[in-house]
């Protein structure tokens, strides 16, 4: 069955993993092919439509979209700012706004939110095909497909690891998609590194137990963290999203909490020699408020993928579209 909205890590089965990361092979090849391979892709999908509402900030996901679709020949169309530039400042609701697009009739519609589950709310409505391109604290599911395809294409499996994600895991959508998404394979097991505060969710801890998937909890680093891992993936203190605590809006949590968390030399001497080392991006460098979560000599060793699994997103986003649009 062809998924129609792209929702959640938990959707794709490893089938369609493997048939994506086939087809983002297929992609990346005939656009280098030199014998019009980037011609035949633009026509592809030739004038067809992708709507990009963002109300959210993103560099990554919105570019690589809009780069995806449009060298599959869709012609993307963006609100970005959406929650001061679109009508959601005169008050109206996401819902509204996808019955809106309703009626444009676009192909697809790619939606970052700053509400968890509003994705969801607006595919309920829609007529088109959603992809949600990350909500609040909630998922990123095309993040996991690029986190994935990278770990794919180093590894040829998606099971049997020891997976270390560390950072701020309690308000970091990729770290959650992650953990979700992966612990559908056979033999994964998960270490969380982080402050108490900012640990992993409960509601995807209980989804690990569910699954019968072990997990450890750390709140520091040693080298037994790293011992045997296949990948350290990190992440940055998400304070533009705080904490909520008993309905009400905790305090930001202050990011030198997270200081004693970074990836140093040290801690790259702790991982094994096939291990590798991801990070979603952006990555806070701000050297007065924490040592950056990645620490500047890291980023020489062979064994760092982020801006790698960056570009990854390129081709994976390609393959989805062509998928949904497909489907649609
Ligand atoms: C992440 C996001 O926005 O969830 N970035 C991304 O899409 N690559 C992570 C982040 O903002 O820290």
């Amino acid at each position: 069955m062809t998924l129609r909205h792209i929702l959640s890590a938990d959707q794709f089965d490893i089938d369609l993993l493997t048939q994506l990361y086939d087809r983002a092979e297929w992609m990346r090849e005939k656009y280098y092919d030199n014998d019009g391979g980037r011609d035949s892709l633009r026509r592809k999908f030739s004038r067809r439509d992708a709507v990009l509402f963002f109300y959210e900030p993103s560099s990554r996901t919105y570019l690589s979209f809009s780069m995806a679709a449009s060298k599959l020949g869709l012609i993307p169309h963006a609100v970005i700012n959406a929650k001061d530039f679109s009508s959601a400042s005169k008050g109206e609701t996401s819902t509204d706004t996808q019955r809106v697009l309703n009626e444009y009739d676009p192909d697809v519609v790619i939606i970052r939110h700053h509400i968890t589950g509003a994705v969801a709310q607006m595919a309920e409505v829609s007529r088109v095909p959603i992809i949600n391109a990350g909500d609040g604290k909630g998922e990123h599911p095309t993040q996991y497909l690029l986190d994935t395809y990278t770990i794919y294409r180093k590894f040829k499996k998606l099971s049997g690891m020891k997976i270390v994600i560390g950072g701020d895991l309690a308000r970091g959508r990729t770290a959650k998609s992650l953990a979700r998404g992966l612990s559908k394979f056979e033999g994964n097991e998960f270490v969380f590194v982080s402050t108490p505060e900012l640990m992993m969710d409960e509601e995807v801890k209980q989804i690990l137990d569910e699954r019968g998937v072990r997990y450890q909890e750390y709140t520091d680093m040693n080298p037994g963290v790293f011992a045997d891992a296949s990948i350290v993936y990190w992440t940055r203190a998400q304070n533009e999203r705080p904490k909520e605590k008993d309905g009400e809006k905790a305090s930001v949590i202050d990011p030198a909490l997270l200081t004693k968390f970074s990836i140093t030399p040290d801690v790259m001497n702790w991982m094994p020699n096939h291990s590798i080392l991801m990070h979603p991006l952006p990555i806070d460098r701000d050297k007065s408020k924490t040592k950056g979560e990645i620490v500047e000599d890291v980023y020489q060793d062979s064994r760092c993928m982020i801006f790698n699994q960056s570009g990854n997103g390129l081709w994976i986003r390609m393959a989805l579209l062509e998928y949904v649009l497909n489907g649609a």
